[in-house]
């Protein structure tokens, strides 16, 4: 495989080799000196139509953790300020020779139609609603981990996996589906019925707005973002009634089941969708997912441009 566009591009041998390799490249992060020559000589571009903080620096240190050459565009700052294209900004910088974009763009599709423009190898790191696959990569990667502290050999067979929040626009849940129905997890979509994409039914998920339901026989609750700037109408009446509803508050966070893992990509709302205590709880593993972020990203530049026998090719 070429590029990485989507978690549905990965069967299990993919997945479990980029979890795997992350382990070892997680290593890395501890060491005094943070530098393997494996992409030596390779130049990667990571052009962000969208603001991020975790995915791009995380991408952004990969790379150079690796040793490759990298190179941060963003729109503002760049000639798609004066009005050029995408497809125009993406053919000139592959005419320099670029070997691989890393893409974030607020359009669904727009990392795919990018990798039919240029020669250089594309990884998806969030098109619009769509999908998001190096983060439900991490996500995997983190529950793994979380697994394991729990004495338990990390088999995502047998876990129950609850996403909640605004499922309507998230990039993270269909990333996530996608992904565990590969690896094997169970997930449950938890969200006001206005806040549920059309067509969930056709997931293969367990869908209820009943987020009290489930607190006990989830494995894994994954909060996810309101995300505020993808609403333009009004899709529950207040906030506090949100919080009262979906928000992990201190009264959930005591009803889950013990030794369930809390998740968020971030960036979190406080105090909405999730409350303190529980972003901050002992079995939180916002930071971890944050650290994993590298780890997943080494490993996934790797497989795509360190060798020629590599998995993903
Ligand atoms: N989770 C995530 O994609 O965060 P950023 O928007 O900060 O990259």
């Amino acid at each position: 495989m070429r590029h990485l566009l989507s978690a549905a591009d990965l069967d299990l041998a993919q997945a479990t080799s980029i979890l795997d390799l992350a382990e070892e490249m997680q290593q890395v992060q501890s060491r005094p000196v943070k530098k393997l020559p494996a992409l030596r000589g390779r130049t990667i571009v990571n052009i962000f139509f969208e603001d991020s903080t975790r995915t791009r620096t995380s991408f952004e240190i990969a790379g150079k953790w690796l040793s490759a050459d990298t190179i941060n565009v963003s729109a503002k700052g760049s000639s798609v300020s004066k009005g050029e294209s995408l497809r125009d900004t993406m053919l000139t910088l592959d005419a320099m020779g670029v070997d691989a974009f890393v893409i974030r763009h607020s359009s669904s599709g727009a990392a795919a139609q990018a990798a039919g423009w240029v020669k250089a190898q594309v990884v998806n790191a969030g098109d619009g609603q769509h999908e998001h696959p190096t983060q439900a990569l991490l996500d995997a990667y983190s529950m793994r981990q979380h697994f394991r502290t729990l004495g338990d050999p990390g088999e995502f067979a047998g876990k129950r996996i609850a996403i909640v929040g605004d499922l309507l626009h998230s990039r993270v849940v269909r990333s996530n589906v996608l992904l565990q129905r590969t690896l094997g997890g169970e997930v449950v979509l938890v969200a006001p019925p206005t806040l549920l994409p059309t067509g969930i039914d056709s997931w293969g998920c367990e869908v209820t707005s009943d987020f009290d339901a489930v607190l006990d026989s989830c494995d894994i609750v994954m909060m996810l973002r309101v995300q505020r700037e993808r609403m333009a109408g009004g899709f529950f009446p207040t906030e506090r009634e949100y919080t009262e509803r979906y928000g992990l508050t201190e009264e959930r966070l005591a009803a889950l089941k013990p030794g369930a893992g809390i998740c968020h990509p971030g960036p979190m709302n406080r105090g909405v969708e999730i409350s303190s205590a529980a972003a901050d709880a002992a079995n939180s593993l916002v930071l971890e997912q944050v650290a994993a972020g590298v780890a997943i990203r080494m490993s996934v530049l790797y497989h795509l441009l360190g060798s020629d026998e590599g998995a993903m090719k």
